[in-house]
Order: structure tokens, then sequence, then C-alpha cells
């Protein structure tokens, strides 16, 4: 017997900034599972920066998003009804087909949730892709030393607020921290970072110069911009730029220019590397084992802006690029 819910389609696709008129709320038909197949209720979904470059027509690592269809993206499910040895009714299991109330789902595309490590949410944040990009950003590709100091933008968001962390963790010396506002600020600092700033006060430069007056080691750039141009004129000699992203221009309509001051990666001997979490994915075990660990200690804190409601699922989306979230931005359904 099939049931009614609802999803969220692409109506347009943005030009900029996008809008809530680029969302449709639509109602539907969810059909029955099929053999091998399970249905589930979503309890949770994530909004993530990654989605606004699938709104655009563009060629890119994840396909865009077709217009007129419903949207995907990391979501934590419960098993409404079953068509497979595997999962039983009741059942959680995060997969790839949020933005509705209800998903159909092939048994391998349904990976189950250990609930004894933390509550289920944080299988969309520190225990997901989320956790695994700050660990491997620092760790494999910035190759982050004990003793090195550390610059995170974005370090109140879901990636950066585990960075800076992790880097504490794993032994830097100094770990500084850029976000929009002054109460993130303090909340970062109450969450271990040695120093952080309002990059919206003064110049991102002059603020990353007093908080970090002997230089940096590591930059984990996940703003791009006034951020890494800031970086690399503090950068010490032989430091290294983990490019995560470069949310300041996701919206942008022209292309934006590139830092001023490169041509010291040539006398500071830089290493700039972009990555995707997607390449790293061997990386997986050693880092659930590790931050399963570290969340079970209180080691790790991890914060997250929960909006009830699917229908406010593009407002929790836009929110997300403004910045309304201090740690990882959720929609509970
Ligand atoms: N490479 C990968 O595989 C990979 C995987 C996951 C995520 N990422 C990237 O990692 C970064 C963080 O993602 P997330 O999921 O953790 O999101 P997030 O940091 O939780 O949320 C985005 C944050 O970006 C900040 N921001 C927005 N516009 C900005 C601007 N113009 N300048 C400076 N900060 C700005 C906002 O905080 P403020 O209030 O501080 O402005 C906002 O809270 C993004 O760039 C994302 O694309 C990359």
């Amino acid at each position: 017997m099939s049931r009614a819910g609802r999803e969220v389609r692409l109506a347009s696709r943005p030009h900029g900034w996008p809008t809530p008129e680029n969302f449709d709320l639509v109602k539907v038909s969810v059909p029955d599972p099929g053999p091998g197949q399970l249905l589930v209720r979503n309890v949770w979904m994530s909004v993530d920066p990654y989605m606004r470059g699938r709104m655009d027509d563009r060629r890119s690592y994840s396909p865009p998003y077709a217009l007129g269809e419903v949207l995907d993206g990391g979501a934590i499910g419960e098993v409404v009804s079953s068509e497979t040895d595997a999962f039983r009714p009741g059942d959680l299991v995060r997969h790839g087909k949020g933005w509705r109330e209800y998903a159909v789902l092939d048994e391998r595309a349904a990976q189950r949730v250990d609930q004894t490590v933390a509550p289920v949410s944080a299988y969309l944040g520190p225990l997901s892709g989320i956790g695994l990009t700050a660990y491997v950003g620092l760790l494999d590709v910035a190759a982050l030393r004990p003793g090195e100091a550390v610059f995170v933008s974005a370090a109140a968001g879901a990636v950066g607020s585990l960075t800076g962390q992790i880097a504490k963790l794993k032994g830097a010396a100094r770990v500084v921290g850029s976000a929009g506002s002054d109460e993130k600020v303090a909340r970062l600092l109450d969450l271990g970072f040695d120093a952080a700033f309002n990059y919206r006060a003064q110049p991102v430069r002059r603020s990353l110069k007093e908080a970090a007056p002997e230089g940096i080691d590591v930059y984990f750039d996940n703003v791009g911009a006034d951020h890494l141009e800031a970086a690399i004129a503090c950068m010490r000699l032989n430091g290294r730029v983990a490019i995560c992203g470069m949310i300041s221009q996701y919206n942008a309509t022209e292309p934006v220019p590139g830092p001023r001051n490169l041509s010291l990666a040539v006398s500071k001997r830089l290493t700039l590397r972009g990555f995707l979490l997607y390449d790293h994915l061997g990386r997986r075990e050693q880092f659930v084992g590790e931050m399963s660990e570290w969340l079970r200690s209180g080691q790790i804190r991890y914060h997250e802006t929960v909006v009830d409601g699917l229908e406010n699922a593009p407002a929790a989306f836009l929110g997300l690029l403004r910045g309304e979230n201090f740690g990882k931005m959720l929609v509970r359904l």
C-alpha cells in the first residue's frame, strides 16, 4: 500500500545567491519497496555547502541536480518496511536520499547506524564524511606535525570546529580559528582554540597576524579569497595549505581573482593542495575508530544547529550559506 509523503524539488536554478523560490515542496505518493529494498521514514537530513554547486548546471565532482526533480543528500531514516533480511522495521540507516520524508532504498545503499557511540544525528556530523574531511585534510593533506601552528577558517562550522579540535589532539602548538561573529569566536575559545577572531571586524590579514604573531605552518582553507591571501602572508617556511573549500565564492557570478601574493609560495616553499574526501575513503576505518574514542571520552565536542520540518529545509540551507549555524546544520523531520 503506497503512502503520501513530501519532497523538495529544484524549481529553478539560482543566479548568485539562491532564494526560497528556487525550491518547491511537493506532495508525492511513495511506492512500496520491491525485492531487496526497504522503505524508510527520514528522521534527520543534512544540508551542506556542496549542494550549492549542484544547483548550477555545471560539470563538477557531483552531478548537477535536475530541474523539477527531488534533491538528494545525506540523511538518516528509520526502516518502516523491508523486503530484505538485512534490515528490520525500526532499524536506523544512513543513506543518500535526503530532502524527502520517505525514501525507497536498495539494500546496498543503506548503512546501519551503530547508536552505541553517539546520538544518531552524529552520523551526519562528526562520524560522517564531515569528520573524515577534517581528519584527512589536516593529517594527510596538510600533514600536520606536533608542535606546529594551525589556522582554520569557517572554524565555527561543522568541518572547521572538528578540524581545530583534532589539531589540538594531534599536538598542534597553536590553533587559530576565524568565524563571522563575536559569539562564534567566544564559542571557539570554549572549544579549546588558542585564539579566534571575527573576520568581519578588520582585515583578515591583520587579525591573523595578531592571533599568530610567529606565523602558521598549516592553513585549513574552507573560505578562500582574503582568508587564503592572509594565510599565505603569515605562512612560515615549508608551510602547507589544505584547500578543503572556498565558500566565499560559491555564490559568485563572475570568476574570482586568486590571492595577490601567490608568488610567496616560491620563496617560502609552500604547498597548496586541494582535496576531496571521496579520494580518502580508505582512511574511514581508522578515522571512525579514533573519532568514536574522542567522542566517548569527551575529548571532542560537537555542536548542531537544528531546524525542524522538511518545509524549512530550504531555509536551513540558505541559512548555512549565510553562517546561521554553529557546528553542523541539520534538519529534523
Ligand atoms: N573537500 C571536501 O571533500 C569537502 C567536504 C565537506 C565540506 N567541504 C567544504 O568545507 C567547508 C565547510 O563545510 P561545512 O559543511 O563544515 O559547512 P559549515 O562550515 O558548517 O557552514 C558554512 C560556514 O561558512 C561560513 N561562511 C559562509 N560564507 C562565508 C564567507 N564569505 N567568508 C567566510 N566564511 C563564510 C559561515 O560561517 P561564518 O559565520 O563564520 O561566516 C558558515 O557557517 C566548505 O567550504 C565546504 O565546501 C569540503
